[in-house]
């Protein structure tokens, strides 16, 4: 039977050891495993409904008909998810985000994890947490994070059928937020895809990949053991290897601002000072400030005390995608 509409809700996530670059772009096949958490107060929440009597899919984001690529793309992926159900019946996408979508606060994780399983729903299918996140792999790379709960791991795998993502613990194991520090919520100028394509022509990249399952394993054990100062340094130095590797790709690519950088020795100097927070950045200048629960406060009122930050969002870890 096919359900006439279903609504799914996920949260985005935040990498402590980041995905940037594939060996197979077209099915999302990450050069190196990452681990991220998912972040409880950040939420999308989408609809799919399959109507036949649609010309074609049409997809509304935060009350805005999309056209071009930002349609094509969702297009292409319910495409593989009819493709699999064996049927080709035009869809309604209707999302809703609470956060500012594109900025580097990895709004394509949620979108896609939520698109995948809800259009699953919808279409009749029943699947593993495991297929959910092979199929939202191919939706957005890091959108296969937000399917399980907690904290998760990205096993990268050697080919579509082990590449996905495992809970590693749940979310209540470590209550640490994320800070947000927002200096700018436009649209980021180089979406991440294409930062994937151009990572491996950085001279950077092959040793950032060579060194991934060490920090992999550290981070792993960090969350395990809930050791702040070890996962600080881990997280600081991950995200520093992946903007090093986009300022040295060709075309360079620069995502931070000058108030990114102030805002990154701002988080080293409380640190030093006996605040737990470190910081970490994606492809967009706002910056992550990753604290234990207790220093929240603190690490927000800071933060929004700082010239040129429009606001601070704070999240704890959440849980995976669900169906409401
Ligand atoms: O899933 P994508 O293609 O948007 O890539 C995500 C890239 C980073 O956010 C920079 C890193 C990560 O692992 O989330």
């Amino acid at each position: 039977m096919i359900f006439s509409t279903a609504t799914a809700v996920s949260h985005p996530n935040i990498a402590f050891i980041k995905y940037w670059g594939n060996t197979d772009d077209a099915l999302r096949l990450p050069q190196n495993g990452s681990i991220s958490m998912n972040l409880a107060e950040l939420t999308t929440r989408t609809m799919v409904t399959f109507d036949s009597s649609l010309p074609r899919d049409i997809f509304d984001l935060n009350g805005v008909r999309q056209s071009g690529p930002s349609l094509e793309r969702v297009s292409q992926h319910l495409n593989l998810i009819r493709g699999i159900r064996g049927f080709s019946v035009p869809a309604h996408i209707l999302s809703e985000s609470n956060f500012p979508v594109g900025a580097g606060l990895a709004s394509s994780a949620a979108a896609f994890a939520a698109l995948t399983v809800a259009a699953v729903r919808t279409a009749g299918m029943e699947m593993s947490e495991k297929d959910l996140s092979r199929l939202a792999r191919r939706g957005s790379g890091s959108a296969a994070r937000s399917i399980p709960p907690g904290y998760v791991e990205w096993l990268p795998g050697s080919s579509d059928i082990d590449s996905y993502a495992v809970s590693i613990a749940p979310p209540e194991h470590w209550p640490l937020t994320d800070c947000i520090a927002i200096v700018e919520d436009a649209h980021k100028k180089t979406g991440s895809s294409e930062g994937h394509l151009l990572a491996r022509t950085s001279p950077l990249q092959s040793a950032r990949v060579a060194d991934a399952g060490r920090r992999i394993d550290l981070c792993r054990n960090a969350i395990q053991k809930k050791d702040f100062d070890l996962l600080s340094q881990l997280i600081e130095l991950d995200s520093n290897l992946l903007h090093a590797v986009a300022f040295t790709s060709n075309p360079p690519i620069t995502y931070w601002l000058p108030q990114t950088l102030v805002l990154m020795q701002a988080v080293k100097d409380w640190r030093r000072a006996g605040i737990p927070c470190a910081f970490t950045i994606d492809a967009g200048p706002n910056v992550h400030v990753i604290c234990e629960s207790s220093a929240t406060s603190i690490v927000k009122e800071r933060l929004g005390a700082i010239p040129g930050v429009s606001e601070v969002l704070t999240s704890g870890a959440g849980g995976g995608t669900v169906l409401i």
